[in-house]
C-alpha cells in the first residue's frame, strides 16, 4: 500500500478542493491525484454508492489535508459551511446516480440526486463565493448520430435515459447559472467533463471499482473469471457490422487514473469565467468481444459467457473525438490499452475479492 505523502510543496496554491462523491470510485481516484499535487481537499460523500475504507486510505496519504463529510449533496447549509470553513477555491462534482436501468424504474430519484443534487450546490456556491466548478457528466448525454462516427462536443444532446437526461439537465442548469453570474460581474468558471466507459483501478493498488450492484463490463468479466459472478451475458451480437467489427457494441474505454488526471489538467487550465465542455475518451473504439478477449489474454483463462439479447437503450457504437482535449490543453487520455485497464482492474480485484469491506462508524467527520 502506498507510503504517506510528503507535506505539500512550497509552491502548491492555498485553498481547497471539495470533491462531492470523493468516495467513490472515480472521485476517488481523483482525490489521490489531487492529494499527490500537494493540494488541500474536503471529501463529501453520503456513503450510499462511496466507501468509508476508500476515503481511510486516502487519509492515511495526508492525514492533514484531507477532511471527510459524510452526508448528501442536497444538504445546502452542510456544503455550504465547508466551502466557507475550508476556503474551497474548486468542487469537483462527482456526486451523482449512475445506473441507467434504474433510472428508467426510478426516474424522480435521478432527477433528485442528479439535478437538484447540483442546483443545490450551485446555490451554495453562490452564497459562499466559490468561483469555479469541474461537473462530471456523461457520454450518454449525446443523441445517437446518423452515422457512426466519434462524438464531438458540438454534436446534438438527445439522452435516451433518465439518467442521461438528468445529466444533460444539471449540464443546462451549470451553463445557464455561469451566464447569470456573468452578467452580475462575477465570472464563474465551470467545465463539463462528458467521460466515455471508465475502467482500471488505480496503478498502485491503493483503490478500485466497487459497485453493488455492479452493472459494468469489465468488472462483471473478472467476476465471472473469478467464479464469482456466474457466466455473463453478452447482450447481443447482432449489431451492424460495420460499425462493429464483429456484432457486438464498440465503446471507448478510458482508464480510472488518466480521467483523474483529466481533472486536474482541466482544473489547473480553467480561467475565471472559463465555460469549457470536453469529451474524456481514448478515441479508440473496442467491441464487447475484443474486450473478452483482452480479459481472456491478461488472466490466461476462458470467462464463462452466453448470449442474450440486446439490453434496452444500448448504442451500436460510442466513441469520443478527443481533439478539442487535446487542442485546449496539449494533453488527451491515451487510446485505449485494454490489457493495461484490464490488468489494473484484476490486480485490485485479486486482492480485494469483496472489494471495500462494509466499515460502519457513527463518525460523521474526521
Ligand atoms: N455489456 C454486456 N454484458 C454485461 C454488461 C455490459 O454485454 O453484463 C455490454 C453492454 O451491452 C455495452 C458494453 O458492454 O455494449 C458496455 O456496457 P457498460 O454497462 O459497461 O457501459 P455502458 O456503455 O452501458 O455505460 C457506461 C456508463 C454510463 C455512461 C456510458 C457512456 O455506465 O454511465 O458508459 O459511454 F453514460
Amino acid at each position: 500500500m502506498d507510503q504517506p505523502l510528503a507535506s505539500p510543496p512550497e509552491s502548491s496554491e492555498p485553498g481547497c478542493v471539495l470533491v462531492t462523491g470523493g468516495a467513490g470510485y472515480i472521485g476517488s481516484h481523483a482525490v489521490k491525484h489531487l492529494l499527490s499535487r500537494g493540494k488541500r481537499v474536503v471529501i463529501l460523500d453520503d456513503l450510499s454508492g462511496g466507501h468509508r475504507e476508500a476515503v481511510e486510505r486516502l487519509r492515511a496519504l495526508a492525514p492533514d489535508r484531507l477532511t471527510f463529510i459524510e452526508g448528501p449533496v442536497n444538504n445546502r447549509g452542510l456544503i455550504e459551511g465547508a466551502l466557507r470553513d475550508h476556503d474551497v477555491k474548486a468542487v469537483l462534482h462527482f456526486a451523482a446516480l449512475i445506473a441507467v436501468g434504474e433510472s428508467v424504474r426510478l426516474p424522480l430519484k435521478y432527477y433528485r440526486t442528479n439535478v437538484a443534487g447540483t442546483l443545490v450546490l450551485l446555490e451554495a456556491m453562490r452564497s459562499a463565493g466559490t468561483p469555479a466548478l469541474v461537473y462530471s457528466s456523461t457520454a450518454a448525454v449525446y443523441a445517437d448520430p446518423p452515422e457512426a462516427r466519434p462524438l464531438r462536443e458540438s454534436d446534438a444532446l438527445g439522452p435516451i435515459s433518465p439518467y442521461g437526461a438528468s445529466k444533460a439537465a444539471a449540464e443546462r442548469l451549470i451553463a445557464d447559472f455561469a451566464r447569470a453570474q456573468a452578467a452580475q460581474g462575477r465570472p464563474f468558471a465551470h467545465a463539463v467533463l462528458r467521460y466515455f466507459n471508465v475502467a482500471g483501478a488505480d496503478r498502485a493498488g491503493l483503490l478500485g471499482e466497487h459497485h453493488e450492484p455492479e452493472t459494468h463490463l469489465v468488472p462483471l468479466l473478472l467476476r465471472a473469471a473469478q467464479g464469482s459472478g456466474g457466466p455473463i451475458t453478452i447482450f447481443g451480437d447482432d449489431y451492424p457490422s460495420p460499425p462493429t467489427p464483429d456484432g457486438t457494441p464498440v465503446r471507448d474505454y478510458v482508464h480510472v487514473d488518466d480521467l483523474a488526471e483529466a481533472h486536474l489538467r482541466v482544473l489547473d487550465a480553467l480561467k475565471p469565467g472559463d465555460a469549457r465542455t470536453y469529451n474524456v475518451g481514448g478515441g479508440q473504439g473496442h467491441s464487447v468481444k475484443q474486450v473478452l478477449a483482452s480479459v481472456e489474454r491478461v488472466l490466461g483463462k476462458p470467462v464463462p459467457t452466453h448470449l442474450g439479447p440486446r439490453r434496452e437503450g444500448d448504442s451500436a457504437y460510442l466513441v469520443a473525438d478527443p481533439s478539442r482535449l487535446r487542442n485546449d490543453l496539449g494533453w488527451a487520455p491515451p487510446a485505449s490499452n485494454l490489457d493495461e485497464i484490464v490488468h489494473t482492474a484484476w490486480s485490485w480485484m485479486q486482492a480485494h475479492p469483496r472489494g471495500y469491506s462494509k466499515v460502519k462508524s457513527r463518525a460523521k467527520a474526521f
